[in-house]
């Protein structure tokens, strides 16, 4: 590994783990750092590859980069390099590199009544979006978030999402879980199922999401049936992916690469695509 990535887009740079927050059960938040901050700048919605000699190398999305200071990545455990990652203490090093894909369109969304709409670890990536737009809160209208998991052990983010958030301005936060449980006396359903109760009025809306695919699949269609239009909502797509940079082939659908194209796309974008997503 090496201090600077300028050169070949393969060699990750070092940074060391400075923080781990235990999100659920499976998901850890690792807080990392190169000598100088962070390694390198990243756009709400943008990927990075993570990677542990020899255990292995994954592209995940970035959480949140805090100002010049680090990069946060929620992690579930879901096999080898995630196992890993799970067991490693502060101030073990790690590879980074990065940063890949488009991210969110943060520029376009200016001025607009933002929807986010969230399940699981998918929550991760909007997070990026939803702090950057509480960071630039004059720039963007009313933010009503809708998230879901399957019990609240689940919920990753707890502290933003029952506390921080909806003490902030013209903001509305709005938490699922799938089934019944003793000590919770809020909403239990699917986040599907939640949107349409809500209703939300598409006009001057963007909505964003992101979660299991049998979710945003669901999502969708309640979304069009509310009468948004492709161009209003945007999503991720997740792909196996190894170079992050368009050269090995492995995360094309059709004729888009999720690492370069992606991987956020608007319905309109998605409609053009072969249905693998
Ligand atoms: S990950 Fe290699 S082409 Fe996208």
């Amino acid at each position: 590994m090496t201090d600077c990535n300028c050169e070949n887009p393969l060699v990750p740079m070092t940074v060391e783990v400075i923080d781990i927050v235990d999100e659920t059960p499976d998901v850890k938040t690792f807080y990392v750092r190169s000598e100088n901050g962070v390694p390198f700048n990243v756009m709400p919605g943008q990927l990075a590859m993570v990677s542990h000699i020899p255990v292995g190398e994954g592209m995940f999305s970035v959480s949140w980069q805090e100002e010049d200071e680090h990069l946060q990545f929620a992690i579930k455990r879901v096999g080898l390099l995630t196992d890993y990652l799970h067991t490693i203490d502060i101030g073990q090093t790690l590879g980074v590199r990065g940063p890949y894909g488009n991210g969110f369109p943060v520029e376009e969304c200016k001025g607009k009544d933002m929807l986010f709409i969230g399940g699981g670890i998918g929550l991760a990536p909007l997070r990026s979006f939803i702090k950057y737009c509480f960071k630039h809160r004059e720039d963007y209208g009313r933010i009503t978030i809708i998230c879901g998991s399957r019990s609240y052990d689940d919920l990753c983010f707890k502290d933003e999402l029952f506390e921080k958030w909806p003490a902030m301005k013209d903001t509305e936060v709005y938490v699922t879980i799938d089934n019944e449980e003793e000590n919770w006396s809020g909403h239990v359903g699917f986040v599907p199922s939640y949107l349409q109760e809500l209703n939300p009025d598409p006009q001057g809306l963007v909505a964003v999401t992101c979660g299991p695919p049998i979710m945003i699949k669901f999502v969708l269609e309640a979304l069009e049936k509310m009468g948004f239009s492709d161009e209003q909502v945007i999503t991720t797509l997740e792909a196996r992916m190894k170079c992050g940079i368009g050269k090995c082939g492995r995360c094309n659908i059709g004729s888009e690469y999720i690492c370069l194209d992606g991987p956020v796309f608007d319905l309109a974008q998605l409609k053009k695509l072969p249905p693998e997503w």
